[in-house]
This record gives structure tokens, sequence and C-alpha cells, in this order.
């Protein structure tokens, strides 16, 4: 019970307070976050750096925020800008009128995750025959097909890439279609090395089997298209390819909308529509949902369609080529470096390097980075492909450039001075020895009490993340799971304390 002692605990203040407060708290919270803008974070955000555009979607997101998406009918603003995206979409990726996917339909989503839990959803439900269905993905697909797998009861066959390429063989990914496989899957390009699959064969095996296959263009399927026309050799990865049944865009990726918009398109209505829930067996509203979430804000889908109505199909083609300048200008730092090496050449909007025999540690290096105003993104070992560090890199990028040359130098300089590190030997034991069942939640408060996370006095997180990296990276993926999953539930904990 609510009794007079007890009002206000967390957010919740006794008596309200002024707007001004409010608002100049979520400021003094966003201070230790890392920087949004300014190109020196190169994960998470997606900025083109153009002037007006952040005033242009407060505006619009603010327009429609108490706008629901639940009921098309009673909201139609909602629904034509919803239209408005899906047809953008389906044009930038080889869809619409005068093509060869002339019937394109698709869905605003929350995000990428959503866009693809969905199309596993409609691939799993045109089969109902099928008791216990499967999806293929290469091993760089996104997690979130395995988040989706997972969620649906769905089987996950992952087929391994090459080392060299970071691409699936075409044979390997027909070789794992089975019976009960409802979709096939690939990137373009893959999150983690930025690498497009080749979609055409995979997209051909799939339809020989009679199987869906979705291609994952979340994260720069937006700007592939762009990329192409100022030159670069993009293959083809879109509806233009037969056998692709349906794509995935993150509108708040590369089309640099605030966050909350994905677009999952399907080359017809009829693949879209087992993607519905229609409910009508209560005695409430009858629902109908193409989506996850039932009530929707208008807020994100309302930015979105802002930030395409200002950039404009030139805006887009502008930004592909100031951050296409970006990737070949790190690339040429990290080549510049001894002791590191490109993954991959770039062919999309990442890049990604290693360490080669005798190079830095990779997780001292991002701290190093980090110290210096860089904020890079570490990827652990997995199976034959070595530790990496990830770059996404966006318009606003390019002004930084070089700048980024110099700090990589003296970075690596001072992480080869720090050299390796070496886990202390109780925790090296540890990782040896412990199952991810024998985790409890007492073991987990000591190692993060000894690797300095979730302190309640020095903040949260370490400046340092070298030490929590190289655990994790040493822990097979199953154990870097449960680590993950307690680290985070300790830092997830209710504030009681109020403000007043
Ligand atoms: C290729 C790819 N697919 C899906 C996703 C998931 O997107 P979201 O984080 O918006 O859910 C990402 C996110 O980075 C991605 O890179």
């Amino acid at each position: 019970m609510i009794d007079e002692n007890t009002l206000g605990a967390g957010a919740l203040s006794r008596d309200g307070v002024s707007a001004e407060q409010a608002l100049d708290e979520v400021r003094r919270l966003r201070a230790d976050d890392r920087p949004t803008h300014g190109g020196r974070l190169f994960a998470y955000v997606y900025d083109p750096a153009v002037p007006g555009l952040d005033a242009l979607t407060a505006a619009a997101h603010s327009e429609s925020a108490h706008v629901n998406g639940l009921d098309p009918t009673a909201f139609p603003s909602l629904l034509a800008m919803e239209n408005a995206l899906v047809g953008a979409a389906g044009r930038v990726l080889g869809g619409g009128p005068g093509t060869t996917a002339p019937d394109v339909v698709g869905s605003v989503t929350s995000g990428g995750t959503e866009s693809l839990i969905l199309a596993v959803k409609a691939a799993r439900d045109a089969h109902p025959e099928i008791g216990a269905p499967r999806i293929v993905v290469p091993s760089t697909a996104h997690a979130a097909f395995a988040k989706a797998a997972h969620y649906l009861r769905v089987a996950l066959d992952v087929v391994p890439v090459s080392p060299d390429t970071l691409r699936p063989e075409p044979a390997a990914m027909a070789a794992a279609i089975g019976p009960d496989t409802v979709l096939v899957a690939c990137s373009a390009p893959s999150y983690a090395h930025g690498v497009v699959d080749p979609v055409a064969e995979i997209a051909a095996v799939a339809a020989e089997a009679g199987v869906r296959c979705h291609v994952d263009a979340c994260f720069g399927g937006w700007t592939l298209p762009y990329l192409r026309r100022l030159g670069a050799p993009v293959p083809a990865f879109d509806f233009e390819v037969p056998g692709v049944t349906s794509i995935s865009v993150d509108l708040h990726k590369y089309a640099y909308a605030p966050k909350g918009v994905s677009v999952l398109l399907h080359r017809d209505a009829a693949g879209r529509a087992p993607q519905y829930f229609a409910y009508a067996d209560w005695p409430g509203y009858t629902m109908i949902n193409p989506v996850i979430a039932s009530t929707r804000s208008g807020g994100p889908i309302a930015a979105a369609y802002a930030t395409l109505r200002h950039l404009g199909d030139a805006g887009y083609l502008r930004l592909a080529a100031t951050t296409r300048d970006a990737v070949t200008g790190l690339a040429e730092a990290v080549r510049a470096v001894d002791g590191l090496r490109l993954m991959v050449e770039p062919e999309s909007t990442v890049v990604c390097f290693t360490a080669t025999k005798g190079g830095p540690d990779l997780f001292v290096l991002v701290d190093e980075l980090t110290a210096r105003g860089w904020h890079t993104q570490p990827q652990l070992s997995y199976a034959d492909l070595p530790a990496s560090v990830h770059l996404t890199v966006t318009a606003s990028v390019a002004p930084r450039v070089a700048e980024f040359g110099p700090d990589l130098v003296a970075a690596v300089a001072a992480a080869r001075a720090t050299g390796p590190v070496r886990l202390p030997a109780e925790l090296a034991s540890l990782v040896g020895t412990l199952t991810p069942e024998a985790l409890t939640p007492e073991v987990v408060a000591g190692l993060a009490a000894g690797l300095g996370l979730g302190g309640d006095t020095a903040g949260p997180l370490p400046d340092r993340m070298a030490v929590v990296n190289t655990l994790l990276d040493a822990s097979p993926p199953a154990m870097r799971e449960r680590l993950l999953v307690e680290f985070v539930g300790l830092l997830q904990r209710p504030s009681w304390g109020s403000a007043g």
C-alpha cells in the first residue's frame, strides 16, 4: 500500500517538479552518454550531420507522438505515412510499378529485430503443416534471427562463413535446406563485417527448394543502391533478384531517421498474409495487428516520414558519397598501421579490422581509442574468426577522418606498451572450469566486483573494458551469454531514491 511516507520513488516525484527541472534532469543524465553526434561513435547511432534535421524530426515526432497506430481507420495520417515509407523502401529496394516486383507490400515495424521476427513468423505460419519448422542462416546473420527462432520455437541451422570472404558458400546453404526449412536468410550487408552475401545464388537455391528467401538489408540496405549509383560494384541483392521473397530495411539506420522505424517488405500480399495477427474471440475490440506491437506511437513514423521527405533521393546520394569517402579514409588509416589488418576490403559502410600476429591487444587498443575520444565496437572471436574492431561509418565521420589516423597510431603504440591483458589467475581458472549452469548469482556478483562492474559507488561500468572483454573472449558462447545476462541484470535495478 502506498502511504504518505512512501510517496515518490525513482522517477515518481512526490508533488511533481517543474517542466524545466524535469528536462534539466534528462539533460544531466544524458551527459554521461556516448556522443550521438560528432562522428566519433562508430556503433549504435547514425548521424548524417545535416543541419536542422534534429529539430525537424523532433517537431514531427511531437506532432504524432500521441497518435496510435493500433487502428489505421482512426488515424489515417499514420496509415498514409506508413504507406509512403513502404513505397519509398520498396522503390529503393527494386520493387514497385515498372519493376519485376510490382506488387511489393510491407509494414513499418519498430526496428530490425521486429522485422526479422516477423519475417520468420510469416514464413513459419505459411506452413502450418510443418510441425518442427527450421530456418537456414549464415553464421554472420544478425543475432535477431536467433532471437526470432528462440521466440517462435523455430530451429536455427547455421552455415559457417569462409574466414577469407566472410560469406557462406551457396552450396553449403543449399545443403542445409531440408524438408522442414521454411526460410533461408542472408545479409546485405552483414553487420559485423559489412559484406554482401551471394544473394542471387542463395535465393536461387531457396527457390529451387520452394522455400522463402529473406534478405536482411536492415543495416546497410538503404545505402547499397546509392553506393552502386556512385559506381561501387554492389551485386544484385534486392527484389530484382528472382527468389527473394522478403527484405527488411531499417530507416533508423542509414535512412537517418530517429530510432524506432524499420520496414519489412514482401514481394506480394500473399507472402505478407501470415504475418498478421487477428483476434475477434473476446469481448473487446477486434484486434488486427500487422506487427508485434499493438498500440504504436505515431512519433517515430512521422519523424521518419519527415526525414525522407527532407533529405530526398539527392540527399541520400550525397550522404552515401560522403560516407564512402569516410570509409576510404578510415580504411587507409588502418592499412597504414603495422600490426593491424582489415578483416576484408570495405564494400559498404563498415570498416572492420583485426590484429596481425604480434600486433597489439585489440581490447586494450579499443580502450586506448576510447581514451582519445573514439568509441569503437570490439567483436569477440568466434569459431575460426579472430576478435576484431568494428566501425559503423556514417556521414558525420567524414570531417573527423584526418584526426583518426594519428590517434590510431598513438593508441596502437600505447596498447603495445601496455601489453596484452592478463586475466588474474583466479579469473582465468574460473573461466576454464565454470559451466553456465554453475554460475550462481553469488559467483557472478563476486566476478562482477572483481572486474569493477556494477559497483554502487564507482558507477556501473569501469573506464577500461579490456579485462571484461578478455574474460568474455576466453569463454565459449553459452558462457558469454550467461555472463552477460547476469552482468546486465546487475545493472538493471530499480532506483528507489527520489529527487523530491
Ligand atoms: C543486419 C542487421 N539486422 C538486424 C539488426 C537488428 O536491428 P535493431 O537493432 O534495429 O533491432 C541489425 C542491427 O544492427 C543489423 O545490423
